[in-house]
């Protein structure tokens, strides 16, 4: 039943417009929508919570399995997360808990242990999977993905405006550096590294509205998969 439920798998590097982009369509198809990015997040945010120690794969790896994470949608608005039920929405999404994020994503146990949790996304009437292995590993058979690219100058600046909005204060340059250094993690890693599956639909929105990323997203789908 499962393999027959369709998925959409939006990967890309941080700054890309994955989120946005993925919310909406998620909100047009009245799909069911996974922030994956959020569950390492979560983890980071849990060891820090705990005073675990990130070096200690094990205990990483237990946190991602009990861990207790409910996302809270409301449209196409960036859903709430409750973690262990408190609100972690703003904690989770500093960069310095998308750095411990990235840390924590490269050990192996932990992505392991977030898969199960990941496939349990996929339910009727379908699933837009955002991320950075959603079409290579978490998502292999998904009849539609897409890989989103954009210039590092603007997904920095795109991050600089997110986390302003949030009343979060950074400097432009420091943005810049870390999303590289981020970049270069997730990519360079041995397992689950960010790259396009080979089947994915490249598309590149610098310098692109959100509406037109949306409706060229939307042309990929097959006219079955449409409500
Ligand atoms: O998408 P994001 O910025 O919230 O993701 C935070 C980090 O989590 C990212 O730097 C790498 C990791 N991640 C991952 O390894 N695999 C995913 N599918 C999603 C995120």
């Amino acid at each position: 039943m499962r393999a027959i439920i369709p998925v959409l798998t939006i990967d890309g590097p941080s700054g890309s417009g994955k989120g946005t982009i993925s919310r909406i369509v998620a909100t047009r198809l009245g799909w069911h929508y996974l922030d994956s990015g959020a569950l390492y997040r979560v983890v980071g945010y849990a060891a820090g919570r705990d005073g675990a120690d990130v070096a200690d794969h094990a205990a990483m790896a237990a946190l991602a399995e009990r861990t207790v994470i409910r996302f809270v949608t409301s449209g196409d608005a960036e859903p709430r997360v409750l973690v262990d039920g408190v609100d972690a929405t703003d904690a989770i999404r500093t960069e310095t808990a998308g750095a411990a994020a990235s840390a924590i994503a490269a050990i192996p146990v932990v992505r392991n242990a977030l898969l199960a949790r990941q496939h349990a996304f996929r339910a009727p009437p379908g699933l837009v999977a955002d991320g950075r292995d959603m079409g290579t590993v978490v998502f292999p058979d998904a009849p539609c993905k897409v890989f989103l690219t954009a210039s590092a100058d603007q997904r920095a600046q795109r991050r600089y405006k997110q986390l302003k909005e949030k009343g979060l204060s950074v400097s432009m340059d420091d943005l810049l550096c870390e999303i590289l250094a981020r970049d270069a993690r997730d990519a360079e890693r041995a397992v689950a590294p960010l790259k396009p599956a080979s089947d994915a639909v490249l598309i590149d929105t610098t310098d692109v509205p959100v509406e037109r990323v949306v409706e060229r997203v939307l042309t990929l789908l097959p006219d079955s998969f449409r409500p």
